[in-house]
C-alpha cells in the first residue's frame, strides 16, 4: 500500500513541475510580492478583481517545490472567490498548520498535501508564502 506521505509528495512535485497560472497578468487590479526572510525566496501575485470577486490570478516567483506547489494550488482555489473571503485564507491555513488536524479547513481540502510541512517547522513558511502575497495584494487600496 502506498504511504500517504508519498502521495502528498507526488502531488507537490506535480504542481511544482506543472504550475497552474504561473506568469503575470497584463493589467492587474492588485499585485504584491512577499519574500521569505529565511531563504530569500519570493512570490509575486497579480489579481484581477471585479465587483469584489477574484476573476483571475497569476503567480511568479522563485522558491522551493513546496512554495511553488502552494502558489499553484492557491491560484486554482481562489478564482471566483469573493476578495473578502480570500483575504481570510492565509490565517486559516496558518492555524491549520499550527494545529494537529490532518484535514485543512472546509473548502481547502485540496491543500492536504501541504500538511507534510509540519514535520519540518521551518518549512511552514514555504507553504504560506504565496498566501501572504495574496493577503498583501488584497489589503492594498483598490484603484
Ligand atoms: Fe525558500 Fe521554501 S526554501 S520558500
Amino acid at each position: 500500500m502506498t504511504d500517504p506521505q508519498d502521495l502528498y509528495q507526488a502531488e507537490i512535485l506535480e504542481h511544482d513541475e506543472n504550475p497552474r497560472n504561473e506568469g503575470r497578468l497584463d493589467d492587474p487590479t492588485a499585485s504584491a510580492r512577499v519574500s521569505n526572510p529565511l531563504c530569500g525566496d519570493r512570490v509575486q501575485v497579480d489579481l484581477q478583481i471585479e465587483d469584489g470577486v477574484i476573476r483571475d490570478i497569476r503567480f511568479k516567483g522563485r522558491g522551493c517545490a513546496i512554495s511553488r506547489a502552494s502558489a499553484s494550488m492557491m491560484t486554482e482555489l481562489v478564482q471566483g472567490l469573493p476578495a473578502d473571503e480570500a483575504a481570510e485564507l492565509e490565517a486559516k491555513i496558518q492555524q491549520w498548520l499550527d494545529s494537529e488536524a490532518r484535514m485543512p479547513p472546509e473548502g481547502l481540502e485540496r491543500l492536504e498535501p501541504l500538511g507534510a510541512v509540519r514535520a519540518f517547522p521551518s518549512r511552514k513558511r514555504c507553504a504560506t508564502l504565496a498566501w501572504s502575497s495574496l493577503t498583501k495584494a488584497l489589503n492594498l487600496p483598490r484603484p
